[in-house]
């Protein structure tokens, strides 16, 4: 039996699943299932990276450890895994013993081989982030891509794989394996970057705790990239299971999305080649989502979440959606309006309406057994050609030219209908055998269609199946098993509506009342975050939150340690104060963090002139989410203790460091 081998990325556990995550995941299962239905054996791994800074930063922030947070976040993967219906064979988690293991022992023979030696790594890093960021990473001005603030160069102790050594081999095989980095835009990228000349490449950091030890010297931790790269070996059984390494190796592939394909179409390949393990036969990199026209970012609030999607559109219904609406290796636009859309048009109508007039039509004319029928249709032929054409798109990983062939099909029935017009024959004795054969062909590419959607839509087409009384799942029979005609004999199962459609008007009208309902929320979070900064007219919420006269403790609510920890503050100086024209209590205040200035807006302009503000070291809360007041942006609050009177300060004071030479930036805890 042929072996196919497919991979995801495996997912970052700082954050929760998004449908960047959604979407690779769904195409690997979508090539599971067809190279299944197609008679191979299949092997589909996917899992979570949960080493490296990101995920350090993350739990710090979050006041719990790495392991609680990778613990707990990554099962919000494994969730949506079930939420998509994905069946993989395998979940890899990075901080898994048999990964650990592996790992370790493949650094330690690049180490004996001498294709990992010690040196020095010298790159850009982010001080607040804690973390290097590559040249092709940073942002305009030599900028962090995460937080925008400016990098220092910094050095440190590194252990360096003999990258370079291998690059003439690597380019000698991407000659002659041309497919081996899909699509043909990034063989081009690839190749051109691999004849750039490639550096050896930094494997180690003593910067951070959480990550793989190197073997022999503690003090290092293997690097994020070259520990995960390794899950596609360890899973396979690389270290512990020689025989099944051999099953499945030599067939694997990986999907990836574009970011991340220098990872694994550079650095991968030629670790492999060190190692003398054969290369990936293929690398897709897919294109990326934007939403509504925007890139998803968190800052923008418009992180899609998949969790929801499903929730209320279906999960067969955005499976085909992420695969019918962009071409797998281009980037493209998310939209849920577009979803309805192809809900609407694809789903209810063509494919919807095919099989309730069919349905209908042999439960009236033949009290709901399929008739049997000798002549061939051209709808038999057609098939042949689109099961053709979809193989060859699948191959391409054209999923939507694959999808729209199987459309012209579902068109072509519709249109078979039409032309032949059964309840006219149904009136005509003399017509019998023809409708008999209208009838069995309508049937047959139904349920021929119903295999070709199958692993994109397994439940949507087991529900055609279930209604056309076949037996058994499309999704666990395979397309060579198809002959025309053979549905003859078999007696219909209970209609039901595949896809409602959905009204646009009332659908319109409940998002509408949704986005109110959103608004209203982060209102009531923005009109907090104000009164915190000082605004003008504090509500009675903001009042309590800065009432501090009465310092008793028996009503305030508890917080715990956890919630405290998600306040960040730093030691800061303010070295400009200015008037806000229209206001008469603000300040427009720069701050000086040290590693960059910032505006806030403050309401101590009773207490303070602005000479006796300026040079002043004060305590900025800097995770506070912008905000704007009269006018001003304001990112981050200072620190202040004051006596109230009626809800009015009567005296205040700056909170400010004791030791004058604590650094700029210094973190308060
Ligand atoms: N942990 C690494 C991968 C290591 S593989 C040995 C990683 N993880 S990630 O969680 O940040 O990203 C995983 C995948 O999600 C990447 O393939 C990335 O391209 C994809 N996407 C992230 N955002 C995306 C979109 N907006 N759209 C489509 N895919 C996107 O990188």
């Amino acid at each position: 039996m042929k072996t196919y081998y497919i991979t995801t990325p495996i997912y970052y556990v700082n954050d929760k699943p998004h449908i960047g995550h959604a979407y690779t995941t769904t195409a690997c299962d979508v090539m599971s299932r067809y190279k299944r239905m197609k008679g191979y054996d299949v092997f589909f791994l996917t899992g979570t990276d949960e080493h490296g800074q990101k995920i350090q930063s993350a739990a710090e922030a979050k006041g719990e450890t790495p392991q609680q947070l990778v613990d707990r976040v990554h099962q919000t993967f494994r969730d949506l895994c079930t939420a998509l219906n994905v069946g993989n064979n395998d979940f890899i988690r990075t901080t898994e013993p048999r990964h650990i293991r592996t790992v370790q022992a493949i650094f330690s023979r690049l180490m004996e081989q001498g294709d990992i030696y010690k040196g020095t790594y010298t790159g850009y890093y982010c001080v607040p982030d804690e973390t290097y960021v590559p040249e092709n990473a940073m942002g305009p001005n030599k900028t962090c891509p995460d937080c925008g603030r400016p990098l220092t160069i910094m050095e440190e102790e590194s252990y360096f794989f003999r990258a370079a050594k291998y690059v003439p081999q690597l380019i000698e095989y991407y000659e002659a394996h041309m497919k081996a980095v899909m699509p043909r835009q990034r063989y081009n990228e690839i190749m051109s970057f691999l004849k750039s000349g490639v550096r050896d490449q930094s494997v180690s950091r003593t910067s951070l705790k959480w990550g793989i030890p190197v073997p022999g010297d503690e003090k290092h931790v293997i690097y994020v990239w070259f520990d995960a790269l390794v899950n596609y070996l360890t899973a396979a059984g690389y270290l512990d299971d020689p025989e099944k390494f051999a099953h499945w190796w030599p067939s694997v592939r990986h999907m990836v999305g574009k970011d991340i394909i220098r990872f694994h179409c550079v650095t991968w390949p030629l670790v492999l080649l060190a190692l003398g393990i054969s290369l990936p036969v293929e690398v897709f990199a897919h294109g990326w989502w934007t939403v509504d026209g925007e890139k998803m970012s968190k800052t923008r609030g418009n992180v899609v979440d998949p969790f929801k999607i499903v929730k209320e559109y279906g999960r067969d219904a955005f499976r085909y959606f992420m695969m019918r609406e962009v071409p797998f290796g281009n980037d493209g636009d998310f939209s849920e309006l577009a979803l309805v859309g192809r809900i609407n048009s694809d789903l209810a109508n063509d494919l919807g309406n095919l099989l309730n007039r069919t349905h209908r039509m042999i439960v009236s004319y033949r009290g709901g057994v399929v008739p049997a029928s000798d002549e061939t249709c051209e709808l038999a032929e057609m098939s042949a050609r689109v099961l053709e054409t979809v193989d060859a798109a699948m191959n391409e990983y054209a999923f939507d030219e694959a999808l729209k062939a199987v459309w012209e099909f579902i068109g072509r029935a519709n249109k078979f209908i039409d032309e032949t017009m059964p309840w006219k024959l149904a009136k005509d004795e003399a017509q019998s055998t023809r409708l008999d054969f209208v009838l069995l062909n309508l049937y047959e590419a139904l349920r021929l269609s119903a295999m070709m959607i199958a692993p994109v839509m397994p439940e949507t087409a087991a529900r055609i199946w279930g209604q056309l009384g076949v037996d058994g799942e499309p999704v666990r029979s395979e397309y060579s098993s198809f002959v025309w005609g053979q549905g003859a004999g078999n007696k219909l199962g209970a209609s039901e509506v595949l896809f409602p459609r959905i009204d646009i008007n009332e659908w319109k009208k409940h998002k509408e009342e949704q986005k109110l309902q959103e608004s209203a929320k982060k209102a009531e979070a923005q009109s907090q975050q104000e009164a915190s900064a000082g605004a003008e007219t504090p509500s009675p919420s903001q009042q309590a939150q800065s009432e501090t006269q009465a310092p008793s403790t028996d009503h305030e609510a508890e917080i715990s340690i956890d919630d405290f920890r998600t306040v960040e503050m730093r030691v800061a100086r303010i070295t400009k104060c200015e008037e806000i024209p229209k206001s008469k209590k603000l300040y427009k205040l720069t701050v000086d963090l040290g590693y960059e200035t910032r505006t806030v807006c403050s309401g101590i302009k009773a207490f303070f002139t602005p000479s006796e503000l300026e040079g002043r070291r004060i305590i900025l809360v800097t995770n506070l989410k912008p905000v704007k007041l009269c006018g001003v942006e304001s990112s981050g609050m200072i620190l202040c203790a004051s006596v109230k009177k009626d809800g009015v300060s009567e005296q205040l004071t700056l909170i400010k460091p004791e030791d004058d030479n604590i650094p700029l930036g210094s973190r308060v805890s």
